[in-house]
């Protein structure tokens, strides 16, 4: 490690200024293949560097790669192994299409519910969260590839997330928003990414206290923070604020030949694909280049130290140098894995929770199906940068007629939901069917032994949901069918809490997200019980007036300004202050199998034991979830967090005994003049199966 670190010292001795000022923003990719590019010092042999958008999967142009379920899918697996595997199924494809740096993991916290990315994040837990980050992290950087986990921070918002200038406690960065990070850097992430918006009056691309104090100081982070997409806001504060390379460094209009899109002909505000009205969340796309001509002119004239330079270009050549490619020595993974695939699809199972079950799930093989929904016929993602060109597609329609013994009919009931596409353009032109109709869809339903109906929000970066009701005429879509069909399923592919006024007329409801190109193939393998739906609900699903964030103060924001009254009291933290009751609270999901609690004890003061048996005939998992609750914490605390889960399979009549590590988090408070202090004890451990569903009490 130290003679790398020498290497490094000796290659940066060797730089000329203008050397540094390239190896710090970014150019035109010449092969066209990365979203962001450094084209290196040959001289040096200093190697072009590639960055490529995570976080579902590795978007490079002309390469199609792996579609995974969207990061809320795998957090509702609450395992965080699969987090590992995927992302060291990512690094893999990275590193094969020759990219050194994927722009994942996303890990903002879910603060507001129908948040345009919150696909792309985990949950409105801090310690799921930081689990999930640090487990990612590992997984891409075992293949040789830099993660960037982002951004950093508060970035929870889409609406203005260009401009608007979060107000937000101390305590609650510390003890809500800021622990994913630190897990990230704990676990050695390379790199991190600076989100668009302000925290507490300074862009976070010039954020002082948080980038160079916080995240390089006290946490010794070694690796580069690279400014989000046109998001580096300016030059000197920026470089002294602790950014150490802006991105994509390139003018709008090379971009748009990177990616190799038609500039649009007259709207100056579209952005990439045709369907993106997105301005408002975009940045400046013509505020570029600040860490070009301008920065080295401020190193010139001193307002940016050259020793600052130095340290911007160590900190990236470090991560050349451990992934091997500063010295050539990087070995490469194969261009395609087949358990990619199978990884996909059981993540996808996995994650998907059964909200409601009257027994009519899992379904008998030879049950005659009517599939019924708007994007039956597709796979399902979100918009946005996180787009990807998938390898293998298994549409919700095709997995089911693939693994059905029965009739299989297709019906779309109601007109395609518009989405927001970044890169797609709007084909909907080509198609040539006739308009589908409720009347079709119900006829189908009425005939058949089960209706299958699929509905779907439309979320995408750069633009907030508008609500949580699914868009398009969908909930009267599932009323009608359910009306015609006592045996409706309903499933449920979203970006995060949706309001579904109909679960209790019809037999089963489930959840599955956005779950990628293993989409059909794993809807398929849950609803005939080939797979459990083992996922449990990484974020609390209400009624909309129930979260803490209905008026414009606390989102959008007024006058470009954000509060985050709730301070620690995010998701269902909230619903535990205020006694509001959430339709399905935070960690709940049902499972085909059932589940007896028959013991818990402390083992220690951050570990309990608990046994757990499956009373069904058929094997199933279940999460094991440990909440901690303070006897004397003050009354701006959350009455209980989460402190620790585990995710277990349980064969037929077994028991198993479950080992509960417990995060120091839900011991420690952080007080601005203090840091970091215990809680005070006694505190009630509570065992259990969700938020809301405790089995054992343990006092510690
Ligand atoms: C903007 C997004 O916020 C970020 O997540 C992404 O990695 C970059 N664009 C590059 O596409």
């Amino acid at each position: 490690m130290e003679t790398a670190e020498a290497d490094v010292e000796t290659v940066v001795d060797e730089l000329t200024l203008e050397e540094k000022i390239q190896l710090v923003h970014g150019a035109v990719d010449p092969d066209g293949t990365a979203t962001g590019y450094l084209p290196g010092v040959d001289r040096l042999g200093i190697p072009e560097f590639r960055l490529a958008d995570g976080p579902l999967g590795v978007r490079v142009n002309g390469s199609p790669a792996t579609l995974f379920p969207a990061s809320i899918a795998l957090a509702a697996t609450f395992d965080p192994n699969l987090a590992r595997e995927q992302g060291a199924a990512m690094g893999r494809e990275a590193n094969a299409r020759d990219q050194d740096a994927l722009l994942g993991p996303g890990l903002n916290l879910i603060r507001v519910p129908h948040c345009g990315r919150n696909f792309e994040y985990y949950s409105e837990d801090p310690v799921l969260t930081a689990a999930f980050a640090g487990a990612a992290v590992e997984g891409i950087q075992s293949a040789d590839v830099i993660a960037t986990p982002k951004h950093y921070v508060a970035n929870n918002q889409e609406t203005h997330r260009a401009s608007v200038n979060v107000s937000v406690s101390e305590r609650a960065l510390r003890e809500c928003y800021l622990p994913g990070f630190k897990a990230a850097v704990d676990a050695g992430a390379g790199s991190v990414m600076t989100a668009y918006n302000c925290v507490n009056d300074s862009f976070m691309s010039e954020n002082r206290p948080l980038v160079t104090d916080v995240l390089k100081g006290e946490w010794g982070f070694d690796g580069y923070v690279v400014s989000d997409w046109f998001g580096a806001v300016s030059t000197v504060e920026s470089a002294n604020g602790g950014l150490d390379l802006e991105m994509p460094g390139v003018t709008r209009d090379e971009l748009w030949e990177m990616f190799d899109l038609e500039p649009p002909e007259d709207d100056d505000d579209a952005v990439f694909g045709e369907t993106a009205d997105v301005s408002d969340g975009m940045p400046d796309m013509t505020n570029t280049g600040n860490f070009g001509g301008p920065l080295r002119e401020a190193v010139e004239r001193g307002d940016v130290p050259h020793a600052r330079l130095d340290d911007m270009v160590t900190r990236i050549l470090r991560q050349m140098e451990r992934i091997g490619v500063l010295g050539g020595g990087r070995a490469a993974s194969p261009p395609e894995d087949d358990g990619h695939r199978e990884l996909a699809e059981t993540i996808a199972a996995r994650g998907t929770v059964l909200l409601e079950n009257d027994g009519t799930l899992p379904l008998a093989d030879d049950a005659d199906v009517a599939v019924i929904g708007p994007g039956v016929e597709e796979i399902s993602t979100g918009g946005g940068s996180s787009e990807m060109d998938a390898l293998h597609e298994a549409p919700t329609a095709t997995g089911i007629d693939a693994r059905a013994t029965g009739s299989v009919t297709v019906e779309r009931g109601v007109p395609p939901i518009e989405k927001v596409s970044f890169f797609g353009g709007d084909d909907e032109g080509d198609d040539q069917r006739p308009d589908p109709t409720l009347d079709d869809a119900v006829s189908a339903a009425a005939d058949t032994d089960v209706a299958v109906v699929v509905v779907e929000d439309a979320a995408a970066e750069a633009v907030d949901r508008d609500d949580l009701t699914l868009p398009g005429g969908q909930d009267e879509l599932v009323e009608d069918v359910a009306a015609v069909n006592d045996n409706t399923v309903v499933v449920v592919q979203s970006s995060g809490p949706v309001e579904l006024p109909w679960r209790d007329d019809v037999s089963a409801v489930l959840e599955s997200w956005y779950p990628g190109q293993a989409d059909g193939d794993a809807l398929a393998a849950v609803l005939f019980g080939d797979a459990d739906p083992s996922g449990r609900l990484p974020v609390t699903f209400a009624n909309e007036e129930d979260y803490p964030v209905t008026d414009d103060a606390t989102f959008p924001g007024i006058d470009g300004e954000v509060q985050y009254d709730e301070n620690l009291l995010v998701g269902y933290r909230y619903f535990d202050a205020t006694e509001a009751d959430p339709v399905y609270p935070f960690g709940y999901g049902l499972s085909y199998a059932a589940f007896e609690y028959r013991g818990a004890e402390l083992v220690d003061e951050r570990r309990v034991e608990v046994t757990v048996e499956n009373v069904s005939d058929r094997a199933g998992r279940e999460v094991v979830q440990a909440y901690v609750r303070p006897s004397n914490a003050s009354d701006d605390r959350p009455v209980s967090e989460l402190g620790g889960f585990e995710a277990v399979s349980i064969p037929a009549g077994e028991t198993v005994t479950v080992d509960v590590d417990i995060d120091d988090l839900a011991f420690t408070e952080y007080d601005e003049t203090a840091g970091w202090t215990a809680l005070e004890g006694p505190f009630t451990i509570e065992i259990g199966r969700s938020a809301r569903d405790v089995e054992f009490e343990l006092t510690l």
